[in-house]
């Protein structure tokens, strides 16, 4: 029976020119591109020119969903939801400037922060929004200039992470539709708070008045631990969202998981039972985005030609919060732009 569904109309990416490669941060910290490339499968990452924001990254990748999604400025974006952990400001939120940049106000715009998870959790509340009728049609991008909260010299973060910014168009549709959105599963568990973290600039370091931490603003992360914990974690949730579609594991034809590392990729696939040619990887060229790794590794699938109408997509995502979640999905006849 067909009923109410989102569907995908529209896909775009975009990495900041600059790029940083393995021997270059050898040359500062005590790591090696053997090291990395084995260790993770990253090969370089992208880094945005200082002044350059999230905010700025996100138009950029929305220009390209919107455009990619055949819209004109007579159509009507009724809402813009910006995953990201690594925001333009803490208020105000930095949706609504990038909606207003996109020529997209008087859109619904607000910010969304669930780690690395971010984009799979945005692209839930979308699906939630057409479903419901709110919206008609919903620009969701994932975004972050992570470069900014990385201590130069931390070399179990440095090494990972990326800057970047992925977006998609989703509009009101039916679920027998190409690109429709089939079925979600999301979880958290907050006594995992720890196991990466951003200390200061929040609420909590002036509650308890203590003095700002020297190293406060970067990321804290306890990569091993982070490790094992998001290879079940998305078996878990890829296991729920498939039986949420009515799907069996031999049916999907594309694990596009949130893009840490390579070896958690690869784990995954070993997990659920999946081909490793099933996975879709793109964190040799850009490292671990966050919240903005699975649009943008999508976006960089399609234009490869990698993915065919009808396709059986399993989106997934484990990260800070921790928090996780997966989505089902066929893939629509489009083109990223
Ligand atoms: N270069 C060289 N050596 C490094 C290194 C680097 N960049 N980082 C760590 N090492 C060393 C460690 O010091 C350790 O040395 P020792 O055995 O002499 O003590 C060894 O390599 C293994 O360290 P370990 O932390 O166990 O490495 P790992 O294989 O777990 O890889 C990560 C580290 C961070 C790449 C990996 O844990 C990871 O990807 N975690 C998941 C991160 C994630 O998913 N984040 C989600 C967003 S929050």
């Amino acid at each position: 029976m067909t009923a109410r569904a989102a569907v995908l109309s529209g896909l775009g990416g975009y990495l900041p020119p600059r790029t940083v490669t393995n021997e270059e941060l050898s040359a500062r910290i005590d790591t090696s591109d053997e090291w990395i490339r084995r260790r993770t499968g990253i090969r370089r990452r992208h880094v945005a020119d200082p002044g350059v924001s999230t905010g700025d990254l996100a138009v950029e990748a929305g220009h390209r969903a919107l455009k990619s999604a055949g819209l004109g400025t007579a159509d009507t974006v009724d809402m813009v939801i910006m995953a990201t952990s690594t925001p333009d400001h803490p208020l105000p939120a930095t949706a609504p400037d990038v909606a207003a940049r996109l020529g997209l106000g008087p859109a619904a715009a607000f910010d969304m922060a669930a780690g690395c998870s971010g984009f799979v959790y945005a692209l839930a509340t979308a699906t939630a929004a057409l479903v419901a009728g709110h919206a008609e049609r919903v620009l969701v991008i994932g975004a972050e200039v992570f470069s900014t909260v990385l201590n130069p010299a931390d070399r179990g973060t440095a090494v990972i992470f990326g800057d970047g910014a992925g977006a998609v168009v989703l509009r009101a549709g039916t679920t027998d539709e190409p690109g429709a959105v089939l079925a979600v599963d999301l979880g958290a568990d907050g006594t995992g708070r720890d196991l990466a973290t951003i200390p200061d600039g929040g609420s909590r370091q002036r509650a308890t008045g203590r003095e700002p931490h020297p190293d406060g603003h970067y990321i804290h992360m306890r990569g091993k631990e982070i490790f094992v914990q998001a290879v079940h974690g998305m078996e878990r949730s890829s296991a729920a969202a498939l039986d949420k579609a009515g799907w069996n594991v031999g049916q999907i034809d594309h694990v596009v998981g949130h893009q840490a590392n390579l070896r958690i990729l690869h784990s995954l696939a070993q997990q659920l039972g999946v081909d490793r040619q099933r996975v879709v990887s793109h964190i040799e060229e850009a490292g671990n985005t966050a919240a903005a790794s699975i649009p943008l590794a999508l976006a960089d699938a399609a234009a490869r030609n990698r993915f065919r109408p009808h396709d059986r997509l399993l989106l997934t995502a484990f990260g800070a919060g921790l928090a996780w979640g997966s989505i089902a999905l066929t893939w629509p006849p489009i083109t990223p732009a």
